[in-house]
């Protein structure tokens, strides 16, 4: 939650409206993170203070603000050097206002800025403390705690580094953060480090670095006693003060620094990024990059890699579509294939999958599969688990990565526990994932998102590969989990004689997929014509079992995410233990009733809702017509082998969230309350 960016040119012309153009289009790319409110600082016309400028509401309101404080000719002269940081809020703490958006500030003369991602979980005992000193609070975050220690530890030590400064102070915060800092003591510079919440440095320079990685520094003396114990004497760690002893120096005096929250925001920018891992602290000082570790331990690498980045920038924009969702839900005929490609061969009948590969034979050996995720990438989890069971002949367990965590669930040397994440930063799956690998378990990442937390801190894994997912509901990326979950089911029956022919069906649908997704996208007028019957009503029930039932449960959560109305995934063999109580004559019901093994339970279920006046639109197999009858609206769906219908069950459910919440002019790529990338517990 929350996006951080932060840019600095150094040696490099930019007049302050340009820096501000940099700064919000960087801040665009990440409001998916979050969009109650925003915030810039960048330097004052003499350089000797920092102008902030907040709004509540989206980047767009922020950008408006700017273009009205910032008019004037001299905001368009150049500026050889500057460093300007800018966020965009998902609440945590404290309401959604100016007062409490970022940058967070040290004091009234603006001295320390700072933009956070994340919780400070102890920032009540650091508001103690900094209030005793005299301080006075002006905000509700956690966030205006960091920036006022940082003053308060300059105030004490004048001749440390800005970078020796931000160092004190995370050792002094528990919690959550991404942060970047920014001074006007310490003009040109830039500070930023990371705790469990995502952040990278991208790196511009005119001709091509000649290194792809930079050095770490490590502090020297690790045995200097705190000069702030008294923060919370029972909390306070021993502080060492770092002491550099060489650093990196592009070859190029010219050169641009980005700091963000992902990739999406620099990549127009630089491909050219390291990834920090936590309590790395980078530093820009004199156009010169160094990243610093307070403490080095054994399996530290001696250096951060600079990664190239493959994305593309079209990839991250909207073309012609409306919403980026609307986009996503159209690019899954291409993301099913990318899934797929370079792994599955149709022809030799075979899968590959590279990230997994070495660790097949210990996974085979394993106890059971633990698949572990929230949201969408847990009913992914849900619609694989009947074939996991299946090919894989072992106990399958499917959590929600909270309440896995809340039970503090047995977790043995020889479980293999599958993560599950879009984003790869979701807190509480980041979370669940550290717990089972302290207790021996092999991790298995399944990620979209290139260097993320559980792509690095995951044994092996499978990227997705569905491509940047920008709206905050997710839909291409499920279509993907589920295909990654399935290959791998495949990947473990190769040497399983008995499941041959299963695996040939299993294959065969995999290579009609991306035509069949076609075929279900055509139905897109129909289901706005559905849509139209549904979108001013309170609620909608969706009904199916087996291999459906998670498809049930996705459309209720894209519905109740998208349009705020009341939705329910239903198993329909639950309908007589209550559910069933809901239905009459103007309660709206789907339900998904597919020629599989649960096909006459289906036809009962619908019976049921029928009998009492309920008139369900019916998801169906194409030419179905002895289902049809049994209601006057149904969308029909291309017959495909049991365990893939799911992934096209989903893709009307999809639509229809998309089309209820356009209908009620509802934010469809920025829902209210949600952000994309969940980093917080
Ligand atoms: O990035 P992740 O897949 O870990 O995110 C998990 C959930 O927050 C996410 O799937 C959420 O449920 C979606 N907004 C649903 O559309």
């Amino acid at each position: 939650m929350c996006g951080i960016f932060a840019y600095l040119n150094y040696l490099t012309p930019k007049s302050r409206q340009e820096v501000l153009d940099l700064l919000v289009t960087g801040l665009k790319r990440l409001e998916y993170r979050g969009y109650d409110s925003t915030g810039v600082a960048i330097d004052s016309l003499d350089n000797k203070d920092i102008v902030m400028v907040k709004r509540t509401g989206k980047v767009k309101v922020l950008e408006d603000a700017i273009k009205e404080h910032f008019s004037g000719g001299e905001y368009s002269e150049p500026v050889l050097t500057h460093m300007g940081i800018a966020h965009t809020r998902w609440a945590t703490h404290g309401v959604p206002c100016e007062r409490n958006s970022h940058p967070q500030r040290s004091d009234e003369g603006n001295s320390f800025v700072v933009v956070h991602n994340g919780i400070i979980t102890n920032y009540n005992d650091v508001k103690t403390f900094l209030s005793k000193k005299g301080y006075e609070f002006e905000s509700e975050t956690d966030t205006e705690v960091f920036a006022k220690l940082v003053h308060h530890l300059w105030k004490k030590h004048p001749n440390y580094s800005f970078r020796e400064l931000v160092e004190q102070a995370i050792q002094q915060v528990e919690g959550a953060f991404a942060i970047a800092v920014k001074s006007k003591h310490f003009p040109g510079e830039c500070v930023a480090s990371r705790r469990s919440s995502p952040l990278l440095v991208g790196i511009k320079t005119k001709t091509r670095l000649a290194t792809d990685h930079i050095p770490i520094l490590y502090g020297k003396d690790d045995k200097k006693p705190s000069c702030d114990q008294d923060v919370d004497s029972s909390k306070a760690s021993v502080l060492p003060r770092s002491d550099s002893t060489s650093e990196f120096m592009p070859e190029q005096k010219e050169v641009e620094y980005f700091f963000a929250s992902d990739a999406s925001a620099v990549i127009e920018h630089t491909n050219r990024v390291i990834y920090l891992e936590d309590d790395d602290v980078a530093a820009v000082r004199n156009g010169i990059l160094s990243i610093h570790r307070l403490k080095k331990s054994l399996d530290d690498p001696h250096a951060r890699e600079i990664t190239t980045l493959k994305m593309e920038i079209q990839q991250i924009m909207k073309g012609n579509y409306e919403y980026f969702m609307q986009k996503e839900i159209f690019e899954q005929p291409d993301s099913v294939v990318n899934t797929m490609r370079g792994r599955v061969r149709f022809d030799g009948q075979s899968i590959v999958l590279g990230g997994i590969k070495d660790y097949i034979p210990e996974i085979k050996r394993c106890r059971r599969l633990m698949l572990i995720g929230c949201g969408t990438s847990y009913h992914s989890a849900v619609a694989t688990r009947q074939l996991l069971e299946e090919l894989t002949e072992l106990p399958v367990m499917v959590e929600l990565a909270s309440d896995f965590l809340d039970r503090n669930t047995p977790i043995f040397r020889d479980d293999v526990c599958f993560f599950i994440s879009q984003s790869g930063e979701t807190a509480d799956t980041l979370m669940a994932l550290r717990y089972c690998k302290q207790r021996g378990a092999l991790i298995v990442g399944i990620t979209n998102t290139v260097g993320s937390s559980i792509c690095r801190e995951s044994h092996c894994g499978v990227h997705i590969n569905a491509g940047p997912e920008i709206g905050v509901a997710s839909t291409k990326a499920y279509t993907s989990q589920f295909i990654s979950l399935v290959m791998f089911a495949l990947v473990m029956s190769e040497d399983r004689l008995s499941l041959q022919q299963r695996r040939l069906e299993i294959l065969q649908g995999l290579s009609k997929l991306a035509e069949q997704i076609r075929e279900v996208l055509k139905l897109d007028n129909k289901v706005r014509e559905l849509a139209k019957d549904l979108y001013q009503h309170k609620s909608l029930l969706i009904m199916g079992r087996g291999y459906n039932f998670a498809t049930c449960l996705e459309g209720a959560l894209k519905v109740k995410e998208l349009t705020y109305m009341h939705s329910e995934g239903i198993m329909a063999g639950e309908l007589k233990h209550g559910p069933l109580a809901l239905v009459d004559d103007s309660m709206p019901v789907l339900m998904i009733v597919l020629r599989d093994p649960v096909y006459v339970k289906c036809m009962n279920a619908l019976q049921q809702v029928t009998s009492r006046k309920g008139c369900p639109i019916i998801i169906c197999e194409e030419g179905d017509e002895e289902t049809k009858t049994f209601s006057s609206r149904h969308l029909e769906i291309p017959r495909t082998v049991d365990c893939l219908q799911g992934i096209l069950t989903v893709i009307p459910m999809q639509l229809l969230s998309y089309h209820i919440a356009v209908l009620r002019g509802c934010d469809v790529d920025c829902p209210r309350n949600l952000a994309k990338s969940v980093t917080v517990e």
